[in-house]
């Protein structure tokens, strides 16, 4: 289905603030720093802004690839760490994803590979490029700093309140891909690590998203699930509902109404840096909605 000319301006207008919030928001991790701070930072700039958070700011440090965000009260502050912010803002559910290293453990190079082979995806891509040759050029881009390309996670298509929709945009060459076309809105996500090259669901999760429209009997999940029903598909974060939503959130998993993202961490504990724009496809080229 092709977007209408108003669905792409909802899209461009998402970016805009995405741009502006990513600044601002790198500006506040620094050493000593609470995440929460800038958690709530983030997500309430977008707010101001007119936008909504699409999913709960991704604040992932270090061997964490992605899926971490503060909890409610959390008292953890930045150190030495390799900080990912990975941010999203919808405008009536049309998503633009974004992502920024802040390196605080200076490791340059690292960052450099991830920026790097962001910057040669988006060159390369134009109408008729296939998903393939896409991971392949990042694949490449990575390997020339002498790191590896986190290869089970990729990039991805955007929908109307649907934050990963096909497409994916792998980080390695596959041996089948998706060609392209004008129009498509796509969001390119290279990782790159001194580790293994893959990661794993770490367990601990504070990010959920409804999976089901099943009824539930016990009233306290029943009254969540009808305050977490404005997320519509999108992921949220269990410090937005409050402190004692525990057992509600147990009992919402058990009956596979909602489901959680498990922390995703590099599995022989490398450092992971990430880079991601959201673009739309364009005869010749592409469209950088959130620069
Ligand atoms: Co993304």
């Amino acid at each position: 289905m092709k977007n209408t000319d108003e669905i792409i301006e909802k899209y461009r207008k998402a970016g805009k603030i995405l741009s502006k919030v990513r600044a601002e928001a790198a500006k506040k991790v620094v050493e000593g720093a609470s995440l929460l701070s800038v958690a709530e930072f983030t997500e309430n700039l977008i707010r101001e802004k007119g936008g909504e958070p699409a999913f709960p700011v991704n604040i992932s440090r270090n061997d964490e690839a992605a899926h971490s965000t503060p909890s409610f009260n959390d008292k953890s502050v930045f150190g030495k760490d390799m900080v990912k912010l990975d941010i999203g803002v919808h405008i009536d559910g049309y998503i633009a994803d974004t992502a920024i290293t802040v390196d605080l453990s200076e490791n340059p190079e690292l960052v450099k590979a991830a920026e790097s082979a962001l910057g040669e995806a988006i060159k390369f891509i134009h109408s008729g490029v296939n998903t393939s040759d896409i991971g392949g050029v990042i694949d490449d881009t990575i390997s020339s700093f002498g790191f590896k390309p986190i290869i089970n996670l990729t990039g991805h298509g955007l929908a109307q309140y649907i934050q990963h929709a096909p497409p994916s945009i792998p980080n390695k060459r596959m041996p089948h891909g998706v060609v392209l076309e004008e129009g498509d809105i796509v969001a390119i996500e290279p990782f790159a690590t001194n580790g293994g090259g893959k990661i794993h669901d770490a367990g601990s999760a504070e990010i959920y998203h409804i999976v089901s429209d099943r009824p539930v009997r016990h009233p306290s999940a029943r009254a969540l699930l009808q305050e977490i029903g404005k997320y519509k598909t999108l992921p949220f974060a269990k410090r937005w509902l409050g402190e004692r939503v525990d057992f509600a959130i147990v009992q919402l998993v058990r009956a596979g109404v909602i489901q959680p993202y498990p922390i995703l961490k590099e599995i022989k504990g490398g450092l992971i840096s990430q880079a991601e724009h959201t673009i739309i496809v364009t005869q010749d080229g592409c469209e950088v909605i959130t620069r």
